[in-house]
């Protein structure tokens, strides 16, 4: 069956700056990646050095014939110090921008991608009082570099984010985890005012703005039905209705939530698992669009992540194929949808798991970091360039 998609579709692959930047010494991740017992697989180091080879990341995107590069600001670049801004840093990002509008590529720029300054996690991290303002400080300074961007995105999956510290806990109790759990409500509060604090600056400085949150399906097993209400309306419903009146919503979908009267339970063993103990559904990506898209339908939606960790390439081309006739369809069902962006180009830093886990289209060597494109990367462009599938 032809699959095809809206004219003027954006396709592209993302990246975000602490999974691939290297070198980001002053934020959090790079203090607790080098704590003596870090919770961390292994540190960040040089990541991809794309601080220095962007240039070259950009260049590949543009080859395949995408359209679109997402990446992200690294905070404690632009403001090491507090109240102390680097002009010099924030024009690095600039460049980004401009350099993506020179190669033909629609950027889409994400203002945090979960890392923060070391001196704000030392005095409040994301619930700290004063870290509204300090945010909001932060944009008014960044806004100016990114007006030539596509799409900006506040925050990066803030639902994700607040369910942290709950996975945290679990993990340190032993307890088994069977995907993500309820956010710690104090933390998506102070995250969710954050976000419309800078969805503020930003609609000021003529942005256009939303952020990023992590859809996903949500399959009720037996008797698990209500329980899988409460939990969505915390994990999604929430922060859907928190992006009411934004101009863009970036979805970004992995996998499926199962649920029993009891909670989310583990995936059948014979479904296989994928990295973070996922189970493998690539159709996820239709359903968790069309279930926003019916929550939210006045906003438009971009779907700003999307992939697989496996060495197998030829798999990846499966996954994706399967996930993209799932978004085809949940388009002819009505859902709005401008793009689909891949995650990751690169073989990046996959957080606390480190670089064991390969999402990317291209894969990076960690001694000389020449980039080496897979078959997937030329697959996707194809793809892009045809604007649908066969
Ligand atoms: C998402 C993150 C992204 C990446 C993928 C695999 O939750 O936004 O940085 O790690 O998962």
């Amino acid at each position: 069956m032809t699959s095809s998609f809206p004219e003027g579709f954006l396709w592209g692959a993302a990246t975000a700056a602490h999974q691939v930047e290297g070198g980001n010494v002053n934020n959090d991740h790079w203090e607790l990646e080098n704590l003596p017992r870090s919770p961390f697989a292994e540190p960040s180091g040089d990541a991809c050095d794309s601080y220095h080879r962007w240039r070259e990341d950009m260049d590949l995107v543009a080859a395949a014939g995408l359209t679109t590069y997402r990446f992200s600001l690294e905070w404690s670049r632009i403001e090491p110090e507090e109240g102390e801004f680097s002009r010099a840093a924030l024009d690095h990002y600039r460049r980004m921008v401009d350099g993506a509008r020179e190669r033909g590529l629609n950027p889409i720029v994400t203002l945090v991608h979960f890392t923060m300054p070391r001196w704000l996690m030392h005095d409040g991290g994301w619930t700290g009082p004063k870290t509204g303002d300090r945010l909001a400080r932060f944009a008014e300074f960044a806004a100016p570099a990114l007006t030539d961007a596509e799409y900006v995105a506040t925050i990066n999956e803030p639902n994700l984010m607040a369910a942290q510290p709950v996975l945290g806990g679990m993990a340190m109790r032993g307890e088994p985890i069977h995907g993500l759990p309820r956010p710690d409500q104090q933390v998506a509060d102070a995250l969710l005012g954050q976000h419309g604090r800078v969805r503020e600056v930003f609609r000021g400085a003529g942005l256009r703005t939303g952020m990023t949150l992590i859809g996903r399906e949500n399959i009720a097993e037996d008797g698990g039905e209500e329980r899988m209400r409460a939990e969505r309306a915390a994990f999604e419903d929430q922060f859907l209705a928190a992006a009411d009146g934004d101009d863009w919503l970036g979805l970004q979908v992995y996998t499926c939530a199962r649920f029993g009267p009891d909670g989310l339970v583990p995936p059948a063993p014979e479904l296989q698992t994928l990295a973070h103990g996922m189970e493998r559904r690539p159709e996820a990506l239709g359903a968790a669009v069309s279930y926003a898209a019916s929550v939210l339908p006045g906003v438009p939606r971009v779907a700003t992540e999307n992939g697989i960790a496996t060495a197998d390439d030829a798999d990846r081309i499966r996954f994706t194929e399967d996930a993209l006739r799932a978004l085809s369809h949940a388009i002819v069902g009505g859902a709005d949808v401008r793009g689909y962006v891949h995650w990751s180009l690169l073989d990046n830093f996959e957080w606390m798991l480190g670089y064991r886990p390969t999402f990317g289209l291209v894969s990076v060597d960690r001694e000389t970091f020449v980039r080496t494109p897979k078959p997937s990367l030329a697959w996707l462009g194809e793809v892009a360039r045809r604007n649908g599938l066969d």
